[in-house]
């Protein structure tokens, strides 16, 4: 072939990947508009490293069965540069597999660079590294952050269009952020802020990535970026650009944990109503964060004091499992969305206010004269009967929205649910068998070995990295004869210390910032004293959050004297002995491949030790290859970090008891979410169950380590699956009701059917006042055995019934097995 038949080939080659594949993505005010296509667009967080790459295929179908048009990530700078110049793209961090998998399901992408994330993810995503170039200061107009910054979201954008991720080389990302709610926390920054919001606008439109670029609660946005809404209602938000589209970043269908707090929850029936008030209001994106919030692993857990688990119940819980009914019915929604699609982007929007509350909003086509209805109804108590006249009589609930097909025909109510609520349950799988262990040794440490020496009380982060939450800080110092006794004093900015006074333990505390106070004798003449400092998350938010002190940073660290509170020896500025990390965590302990760990002892004593402080246990166990998820339970255990052949688990902390109070098994979906207002797990473990994902497992023996840093009792932890246990359904008439279980498991019994006025609490329906006979034979021919089933709620069904009300439902209470 000669050579000008090479280059035209080339030529035209690469004019065909790039113009035929390419993606147009635009905006107006109405729509944003995809190839010339005007659309809404539903989409949900799943953050890719909270989960593992072959949980994801399941997850984004899932999200695509469930009404999605896009997945939305943030970037992790931390995970992926976890030292400076040296990257990590692999394993549950191959973010470009992630989106490619997105793209193969047919949806598509949000990249939210960041790079700082917030997210409940240590230090807001920020390497500790970062915080440690001196002169640096984080998140304004400093050259030198500007610099770190604008590299890792080049390489970021480098990658995304080496892979072509971008829509306009034909892939699945259709925007993409910079920075993240700065303008929350920008004013103490004063004009460097300002400057530093404009420069982040104009370097990320530098990057030419042929997408636009978004900035969430930014209100002063340039208007080369679109500033975007985040919070649990964001109906009357409008972008600062009346061209720019409305649009939710972030949809808190939940919300996150901390250590010690209760479960929180937010209905399907106040997510349905804030989205649908949303798109009645001229909403045109949506993101719900989270759709799948997933697992902390490591400990990448933000804070301080987040848990491992980022439940945050999400359409899909931690695990994978769909979460009920707030999966179904989102879904529901969804679709009764998408029907109105085209006309509300292309049409023109009037509210009427029918008083009480109720506001009527008609889309109407003026091309084709279509019209689409949303039907609300804002009062947190009263419900509404309407009557539209010709257009039909309505029954509106409070605090919900209906959608009218044709602006006559109810399709949705987003306080009517007809999808089942599944009661997911805990199987046991694997009880631990024997237990072999090994103190940590400490020997070296307390002798006061260790890394480096300085003489002051160093912030944890400048000493230590996020490769682990231990710091010992060790000294030694010479008293009179006289003095026997002190008390030594500590400050320390958290979380966590444990204080040992001459190789002896002699105290433990924990706190944000506290002052910690024991009494100790000394020795004559040399005392040597060893703080171990522990972290439990960096702190993610707020202005200035990244220079915020961690561990004894600073101290001060005293002897006082006990009777007279004077201060007998100040140590703050003595030489100390860092050493970073522990010895268990240096020698791999936890991963049964580590050459470094091999020939360590562990010890197989007939009696395992409980309460013991800073020990290692280590058992083995076989898994049965079932699909539901697997989840260790660490009942008995005290605070550490759980391994499964070496993989991490996250931290663990069963002492951490939830509150009592203000859990109730009923939850008004009616007015304002507040995280505190639909909580569970009253008096319990914050967690006591922790994911183990099933590609962490093998057929053979798995190994499970922990370390335990307080005592614990390791002879009841179990390895359990979850699963669907009942399934209850309390459908409307005209609905269709459909009930399944999950992982291989079928109806195995109908516990309560019936058609009429019946009281709904799934577990404990009762009998209303008038119902059709013959409902329960009914159901349980058509559902008994199977692992799904779907019944028509309706006369023909039911036929010949007395059931006279006019609120008539079908409630279902079914038992998989
Ligand atoms: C937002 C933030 C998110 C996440 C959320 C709470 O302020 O942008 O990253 O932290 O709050 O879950």
């Amino acid at each position: 072939m000669s050579r000008f038949f090479i280059v035209l080939l080339a030529i035209s080659f690469s004019f065909l990947c790039s113009s035929s594949s390419a993606i147009q993505i635009d905006y107006d005010a109405n729509a944003v508009i995809i190839d010339g296509q005007r659309r809404i667009i539903l989409s949900g967080a799943i953050h890719y490293p909270r989960s593992t790459p072959q949980m994801w295929p399941d997850l984004i179908q899932k999200a695509k069965n469930g009404g999605l048009d896009a997945i939305e990530t943030y970037i992790f700078w931390n995970v992926h540069e976890p030292r400076r110049r040296e990257y990590d793209f692999t394993g549950n961090l191959d973010f470009v597999k992630f989106f490619q998998l997105i793209q193969q399901a047919g949806l598509y992408g949000i990249l939210r660079i960041g790079p700082y994330a917030c997210a409940e993810w240590t230090y807001g995503g920020f390497p500790v590294w970062l915080h440690n170039i001196p002169g640096i200061e984080f998140r304004t107009n400093n050259e030198i952050y500007k610099n770190e910054m604008q590299i890792f979201t080049t390489k970021i954008v480098n990658l995304c269009k080496e892979a072509k991720l971008f829509a306009s080389q034909g892939g699945p990302i259709i925007l993409a952020q910079i920075e993240n709610e700065y303008g929350n926390i920008m004013g103490p920054y004063g004009g460097a802020g300002v400057a530093y919001m404009n420069w982040c606008a104009e370097m990320a439109i530098a990057q030419n990535i042929g997408v636009p670029w978004i900035m969430c609660q930014q209100d002063n946005a340039p208007r080369s970026v679109i500033n975007t809404c985040n919070g649990y209602y964001c109906d009357s938000f409008n972008p600062n650009n009346p061209k720019s589209p409305k649009m939710w970043t972030e949809n808190w269908i939940g919300w996150f944990k901390k250590w010690g707090e209760r479960d929180p929850h937010r209905t399907a029936e106040d997510t349905a109503f804030a989205v649908a008030r949303f798109f009645q209001r001229g909403g045109v994106l949506q993101n719900y964060y989270m759709y799948h919030g997933g697992t902390n692993f490591g400990l990448t857990a933000g804070g301080p004091l987040i848990t491992t688990s980022y439940d945050y119940d999400a359409p899909l819980d931690e695990y994978g499992n769909l979460n009920q009914p707030k999966w179904g019915h989102l879904k529901q929604l969804h679709a009764a969305l998408k029907l109105g699609e085209k006309i509300i982007t292309n049409g023109v929007q009037t509210t009427k206010n029918l008083g009480n509350g109720v506001d009527l909003t008609t889309y109407t086509n003026n091309a084709t004269g279509e019209r689409f209805c949303y039907l609300s109804n804002i009062d947190g108590s009263k419900d509404a009967n309407i009557d539209l006249q010709q257009e039909g009589k309505y029954f509106v609930p409070a605090w919900s929205v209906s959608i009218l097909e044709g602006c006559n025909k109810e399709i949705y109510n987003t306080a009517k649910v007809n999808v089942q609520t599944s009661i997911m349950v805990k199987k046991p799988l694997t009880a631990t068998a024997s237990w072999s262990w090994t103190p940590e040794i400490m020997k070296d440490t307390l002798h006061g070995k260790g890394n480096f020496t300085a003489s002051k009380l160093l912030d944890q982060k400048q000493a230590s990295s996020e490769s682990s939450d231990y710091l010992w800080y060790t000294t030694s110092f010479n008293i009179n004869a006289k003095t026997k006794n002190a008390i030594l004093s500590v400050n320390s900015s958290g979380e966590v210390l444990h204080a040992y006074v001459n190789k002896k333990l002699i105290g433990d505390q924990m706190g944000n910032t506290f002052q910690f106070q024991k009494p100790i004798s000394l020795k004559h003449p040399k005392n040597t004293i060893t703080l171990l400092s522990v972290t439990v998350g960096l702190q993610n938010y707020g202005s200035f959050f990244d220079v915020q002190p961690n561990g004894i940073s600073g101290g001060p660290v005293k002897l006082i004297d006990a009777k007279t509170n004077a201060t007998l020896l100040d140590l703050s500025s003595n030489l100390w002995t860092y050493k970073i990390g522990l010895n268990g965590e240096a020698k791999r302990l936890f991963d049964p491949n580590s050459k470094k760990a091999k020939g360590h002892a562990w010890f197989t004593t007939k009696q395992v030790p409980k309460g013991r402080p800073m020990t290692w246990y280590k058992t083995s166990f076989k898994v049965p290859q079932y699909t539901d998820p697997v989840v260790v339970d660490l009942q008995g255990m005290g605070k550490g970090h759980a391994w499964v052949n070496g993989n991490s688990l996250g931290r663990f902390w069963l002492t951490q008891i939830a509150d009592l109070n203000g859990c109730s098994a009923t939850c008004d979906y009616r007015g304002g979410y507040s995280a505190n207002k639909c909580v569970s797990n009253c008096g319990n473990p914050s967690q006591r169950w922790y994911h183990v994902p099933r590609s962490f497992l093998n057929n053979g023996d798995n190994t499970l380590v922990l370390f335990e840093e307080f005592g614990g009792d390791p002879s009841n932890v179990s390895f359990q699956t979850i699963t669907v246990g009942t399934v209850c359904g309390n459908a409307y008439e005209g609905s269709t009701l459909e009930l399944s279980c999950q992982g291989g498991s079928k109806i195995m019994g109908i516990e309560f059917a019936s058609f009429g006025d019946h009281h709904e609490l799934c577990g404990s329906f009762s009998k209303g006042s008038s119902e059709a006979i013959n409902t329960l034979s009914i159901v349980q021919k058509v559902c008994v055995g199977k692992g799904i089933c779907s019944i028509e709620v309706s006369d023909k069904t039911f036929g010949g019934n007395n059931a006279t009300s006019s609120d008539r439902r079908l409630a279902v209470q079914a038992v998989c097995s």
